[in-house]
């Protein structure tokens, strides 16, 4: 298992490698190599050839499909870090801090195009299909986004809110990719749709992990700054269900810090973290965090397909659970 996920990781980064995007000017094409090169986990281009290699035996006849969807991925991440002013992404400089803002926007704005170029590969027959999934992804992410900021200033957003946003901003798109690995391999639509349904439960399960990073996270192996949901008061699940859980004291201080204009952001990382740490907040997002795991994992139970393959798919969605970064 680990033996083939690492070859899949080398055929992604190999290819990643010979990208060229583009050259001049090259202010706008080298924030494009420099995020790409930064590596991050791939997990969305390797959902897309596990899904794949369900049905088929190779996944590299997908390789420009799976990168698209990688190339996608990226271009949200240039955009999200000047939205959410984030100072570091993959242990590096994010591009709106190593270059600026105008680089960030446009140099995001082409890899959204370049991904579409990858998409060319898609066999006519299903080139429609391929994009109309693309498409209502690429724009649901954006409906999730817009929410998101739209909670920053909010004061009160309930669970079902936050999980509506989180599916929209991550979790469909690891639903499509591993969508798109089994239209790809001309898999029955009940097929399709199982796969779409276990990604996008582990895709919340996932969002909740990483608000729960943003928090608990160890600073050298995240690779992001560690405290960022605080200082900009996400509304994240942590912070939800904190707010419902306090008592009259903790609500008072976490109130406080949701308001003030001026302050330290250590001190407020810290003071907000504390009263998550007295509320058990921690075990309380893992504890939901499973829950979609499992959710997910009962739909992908009902996908046809070899005993193998499956085993091998949910191992690795398994390691999602755990994971440090
Ligand atoms: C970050 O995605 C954005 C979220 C949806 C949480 P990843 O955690 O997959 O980031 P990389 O690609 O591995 O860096
Ligand atoms: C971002 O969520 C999801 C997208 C990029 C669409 P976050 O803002 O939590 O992602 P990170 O933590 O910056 O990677
Ligand atoms: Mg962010
Ligand atoms: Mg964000
Ligand atoms: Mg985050």
């Amino acid at each position: 298992m680990q033996n083939k996920i690492a070859k899949l990781h080398a055929l992604i980064e190999e290819q990643i490698k010979k990208q060229e995007y583009g050259q001049s000017p090259k202010e706008l094409y080298e924030p494009i190599r420099y995020i790409m090169s930064l590596g991050g986990k791939r997990l969305r281009p390797t959902l897309v050839l596990l899904s794949y290699s369900l049905f088929e035996i190779d996944p590299e006849e997908v390789i420009d499909q799976a990168l698209a969807v990688e190339v996608f991925h990226n271009f949200t991440l240039m955009h999200d870090d000047i939205m959410d002013e984030a100072p570091l992404r993959r242990g590096k400089k994010t591009v709106h801090e190593k270059w600026n803002g105008n680089t960030a926007i446009l140099s995001g704005d082409v890899m959204l195009v370049k991904a579409y170029d990858m998409l060319l590969s898609t066999r006519k027959k299903q080139l429609k299909h391929v994009l109309r999934i693309f498409n209502k992804c690429a724009a649901e992410v954006c409906e999730g986004q817009q929410m998101d900021m739209i909670f920053e200033t909010k004061s009160k957003v309930t669970e079902a809110e936050y999980i509506e946003m989180i599916r929209l901003k991550t979790a469909v798109l690891i639903g499509m990719s591993l969508e798109l690995g089994a239209i790809l391999a001309e898999t029955k639509s009940s097929t399709q749709e199982y796969l779409r349904e276990f990604g996008e439960n582990i895709g919340i399960g996932f969002q909740l992990k990483d608000d729960l990073l943003d928090v608990y996270g160890d600073k050298k192996k995240f690779g992001k700054q560690v405290g960022g949901d605080i200082i900009s008061n996400k509304k994240t699940f942590l912070l939800i269900e904190a707010l419902e859980r306090a008592n009259t004291k903790q609500k008072a201080e976490l109130n406080k810090w949701l308001k003030a204009t001026d302050f330290d952001p250590e001190e407020k990382v810290k003071a907000v973290t504390a009263i998550y740490d007295e509320i058990g907040i921690k075990e309380l997002t893992e504890v939901k965090m499973n829950e979609y795991f499992d959710k997910g994992f009962s739909a992908f139970k009902k996908v046809d397909a070899s005993l193998s393959g499956k085993a091998m798919l949910k191992e690795f969605a398994e390691a999602l659970i755990d994971r440090v970064n």
